[in-house]
């Protein structure tokens, strides 16, 4: 873990009681030693979703979620690891060290609190100001754009009136210095003088999923520039990893899918619509930060920006970092250069959700704009549209994905799928190939299961673990997650401890990483109690996967082998392919 030390996370799930800490969030029935309830993350009518107390975990036999209570809360309540560190520490009132990475960690938390309390006191502040006589243009202008009191209040609007010291002079009698006020971007130091950084403006606070308001974005009420001003970035507001509504979103359960939209204006509108689903960047184009952080949410987003040049551009920019995260996007494209908000005003719900029902899947919008910049009916033209797509669809890593495409673009241009396919591979090169011998054969799946039960082993009695050194390493398993945990209890067993499994899984990360494991884990120790000869079979399973890894090698030499050129690397491989064929020998006739 790059931020707390193994011994405090182990000290911290040692003291969180997982019956307790899952029971806050499902009905628990304790059914002959392990606790079950319907799994939280997904449907479901019969209780697949289990707890181990006693060890720490939980498994659903559903979905394949599990983990132990670090990562449920992660799950829960959408923390990243650290984050769910703390709250669980702050829930067993267990210090959380100091971190050695990050010394000025305390600091920056005491500067945050403040900004989170000024904001508060601001935010306040201008929504009452929103209906003060002061405010009446203000109010009147949102009112002028279809917003009543109801969503005013949902998102907190206000009003920062036209002055230049009135939140200077109420957060100085609230004790805070100038300093603290810039630091936090409500006021402008400028020639020693103070003044308010917000006036004459409408407000929206940006609040974050703990509820704080961490900046705020401040309208214009004429076409008078700039139309929005946003708060700076501070320690408290970092407009490249946090969305505007994301507050909301996290409440709402069985999330779908989302929009993501271009401004403040089209979430608020789609959410007067009924549209609650709608998440916006804050001012900047979206980044890697602000994909990952979808992601934790949904696998699905709806790309719903302007439909103007500059939003079509952004569009493609944006389903490209989506799509770096795996998230499955599609794109709503909104006719005559609207934006949401007016096309909602226009159309109506209805008419939105035709839309989306329109929306095109990546490639396919990817293709249409591609398409729009050539003449299809001029034939040289039509075959730079044909090369341009062929390498979009480089990108597909999904055969049968690709194949779709490729019939797609054989539609559309008149070129056989066979060309389309030729051209498609050329440019492929060899890496396709490549990935042929590492495809699970018959005897992968065997191997697999051998150190499976392996590693079910070492999970049950960490100091087996002790025999395993210098016979095996890391290497010599499959799965990633038997890697990790192979290797994990191997230290902790030189250290002359045994971790827990909850312990053994907080070295775990990945949603299938942790499915595997916690499988593995629920495998009832009958099962392993069957066993009758123990020394034999933890030797068989060595000797398997140690003959499994040299014969996997072996493959992979004669793959390469035959595709080489260069005679030195030729010559190479055979004395590699012969020392492998040798060992192999050996370790056959050993056993
Ligand atoms: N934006 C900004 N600064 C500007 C202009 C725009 O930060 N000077 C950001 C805001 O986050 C804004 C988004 O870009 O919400 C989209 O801009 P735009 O489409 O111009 O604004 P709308 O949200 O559509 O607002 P309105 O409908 O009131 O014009
Ligand atoms: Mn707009």
């Amino acid at each position: 873990m790059p931020y707390f030390s193994e011994e405090w996370i182990q000290e911290l799930l040692q003291k969180v009681n997982l019956v307790d800490l899952i029971g806050e969030y499902v009905t628990l029935q304790n059914k002959s030693g392990r606790w079950w309830a319907c799994c939280p993350f997904h449907n479901e009518k019969t209780p697949s979703f289990s707890v181990t107390p006693e060890k720490g975990f939980f498994h659903c036999f559903g979905c394949g979620k599990g983990g132990n209570a670090i990562h449920f809360v992660m799950e829960q309540e959408k923390m990243t690891f650290p984050e769910a560190c703390r709250y669980l520490a702050d829930k067993v009132k267990l210090p959380v060290p100091d971190i050695k990475d990050d010394s000025n960690y305390e600091k920056r938390k005491q500067q945050r609190e403040k900004i989170f309390a000024m904001n508060k006191i601001t935010a306040q502040f201008f929504h009452k100001c929103l209906y003060e006589p002061q405010g009446k243009d203000a109010l009147a202008y949102l009112h002028g754009r279809g917003l009543d009191d109801r969503i005013i209040k949902i998102f907190g609007m206000g009003y920062a009136p036209d002055k230049w010291d009135s939140l200077l002079n109420l957060l100085g009698k609230e004790g805070f210095t100038k300093q603290d006020m810039q630091l936090a971007g409500l006021v402008k130091i400028n020639d020693g003088k103070c003044y308010d950084m917000f006036r004459n403006r409408v407000m929206m606070p940006i609040i974050n999923t703990f509820s704080n308001v961490i900046g705020f974005g401040g309208r214009v009420m004429d076409d008078s520039l700039p139309k929005y001003l946003n708060s700076p970035e501070t320690a408290a507001f970092n407009k490249s990893k946090n969305l505007y509504n994301l507050n909301m979103i996290r409440k709402q359960k069985n999330l779908k899918r989302l929009i993501l939209v271009e401004g403040y204006m089209d979430v608020i509108a789609m959410h007067a619509y009924g549209i609650p689903e709608c998440v916006a960047t804050l001012g900047t184009a979206l980044t890697q930060d602000q994909a990952r952080l979808l992601k934790r949410y949904v696998n699905n987003v709806y790309v719903s920006y302007d439909g103007d040049g500059a939003g079509k551009k952004a569009t493609l920019r944006a389903l490209d970092i989506l799509a770096r995260e795996g998230i499955e996007s599609r794109v709503v494209s909104i006719p005559g250069g609207q934006d949401p908000d007016e096309f909602l005003k226009q159309y109506g719900k209805d008419g939105y959700i035709k839309l989306m029902k329109a929306s095109l899947p990546l490639m396919d919008y990817k293709f249409r704009v591609t398409a729009e910049q050539y003449d299809l009916n001029d034939s040289y033209q039509k075959e730079k549209f044909a090369k341009e797509c062929v390498h979009l669809l480089k990108g597909v890593t999904s055969a049968m994905v690709r194949e779709k495409y490729m019939k797609k673009l054989s539609e559309l241009t008149g070129f056989s799928v066979n060309a389309i396919a030729q051209d498609a591979g050329a440019q492929q090169g060899q890496e396709i190939s490549w990935k042929l011998p590492a495809r699970e054969t018959e005897t992968e799946s065997a191997d697999l299961k051998t150190e499976n039960c392996l590693i079910r082993l070492l999970a049950t009695n960490p100091q087996t673990a002790l025999k395993l050194d210098g016979k095996l390493d890391e290497g010599d398993f499959r799965h990633p997650a038997n890697k990790k945990i192979f290797s994990y209890t191997l230290l902790c067993a030189k250290k002359g401890f045994s971790p827990t499994n909850a312990e053994i899984l907080s070295v775990l990360q990945s949603e299938e990483d942790l499915r595997h494991a916690t499988e593995l884990f629920s495998m009832p120790e009958e099962v392993l109690g069957e066993l009758k000869n123990f020394d034999d079979f933890f030797d068989d399973c060595v000797h398997r996967i140690q003959l499994g890894r040299l014969e996997a090698d072996l493959k992979i030499a004669n793959v390469k082998y035959e595709s080489e050129t260069d005679p030195e690397e030729k010559k190479a491989l055979v004395t590699k392919i012969s020392a492998l064929t040798k060992e192999i020998h050996k370790l056959k006739t050993s056993f």
